[in-house]
């Protein structure tokens, strides 16, 4: 597995590598989840290339960048049984020089959902991913279906930008009691741990009284809250809407992306389901 750490080597190693390169951009700190996408993308390709970057312009100036859990040796190791090609570890100052100042930005589906609680965030996603995927060129690019809105937004952004590359999405991978993996899960107190798992248990809650034929987001949401409110969690927001917009649907018919952000202490957690109505 080759470490590489300048844009310049990364380019030689794609240059000498002629085959189909699969492309997990990551922020490190890894987990079941990331690994999940690194299997997806050895079944496709004849290359996996996974970059580690704690990407300073998708956080809010009052958001976690220092404090993101980092550990890049562990993170190797990790990689290393998971039969990964290349490991891209940019610094910041190459990514984002003196007098940056050129942006990705996706004019409303960035401004929806995770895009109202983060004014930016999403710009800042699709900039880097842009940029990593110039450098890289890969043919497929894996995400993890736990960002729903960030699958959405990558999609909409290789669209338009007529980018040569296929998205694919690993599913959400969770604890034994329903918390999605996600590397923000480390700052959990035990007890904020244990109540954590109550996201997950919402969004099966609105998938039961979907099944059961109701159809009004409100009610549903409702339910959801009294049972999010048992414990210290405050919600940021939960909605419903349109997988493909993003509009927030009142009336649900066919299918529905049920996300939802709650604060555990300074923790801000997200999860999603997809749910069909029948
Ligand atoms: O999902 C993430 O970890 C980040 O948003 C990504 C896609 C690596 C861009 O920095």
């Amino acid at each position: 597995m080759k470490i590489i750490k300048t844009i310049n080597e990364m380019r030689d190693f794609r240059r000498n590598n002629a085959g189909s390169v699969g492309f997990i951009p990551t922020m490190g700190y890894l987990h079941e989840g990331h690994v999940s996408l690194v299997k997806l993308a050895r079944q496709e390709n004849n290359y996996v290339v996974i970059s580690i970057f704690v990407n300073p312009k998708q956080f809010g100036p009052h958001e976690d960048f220092a404090a993101y859990p980092r550990d890049t040796e562990k993170d190797i190791t990790l990689l290393k049984n998971a039969g990964v090609n290349a490991v891209f570890l940019p610094e910041v100052e190459e990514m984002y020089p003196a007098g940056f100042e050129t942006y990705v930005s996706l004019e409303t589906l960035s401004k929806k959902l995770e895009g109202k609680s983060r004014p930016g965030h999403f710009t800042g996603v699709a900039t880097i991913v842009s940029k990593l995927c110039n450098i890289i060129q890969p043919d497929r690019a894996y995400f993890g279906q736990k960002d729903a809105q960030q699958v959405v937004v990558m999609k909409k952004m290789v669209s338009d930008l007529q980018l040569p590359i296929k998205i694919v999405v690993g599913e959400t991978k969770r604890e034994k009691d329903g918390l999605a993996m996600s590397s923000r899960n480390v700052y959990l107190s035990e007890k904020e741990r244990k109540e954590a798992s109550v996201l997950f248990q919402s969004l099966q809650l609105a998938n039961e009284m979907i099944q059961k034929r109701e159809r009004n987001s409100e009610i549903i949401k409702k339910a959801m809250s009294s049972l999010i409110n048992e414990t210290s969690g405050t919600i940021d927001y939960i909605s419903f809407a349109n997988p493909k917009n993003l509009d927030e649907v009142q009336i649900i018919e066919n299918e529905v992306l049920i996300s939802l952000a709650v604060y555990f202490g300074k923790t801000r957690l997200i999860d999603n389901i997809v749910v069909h109505s029948v």
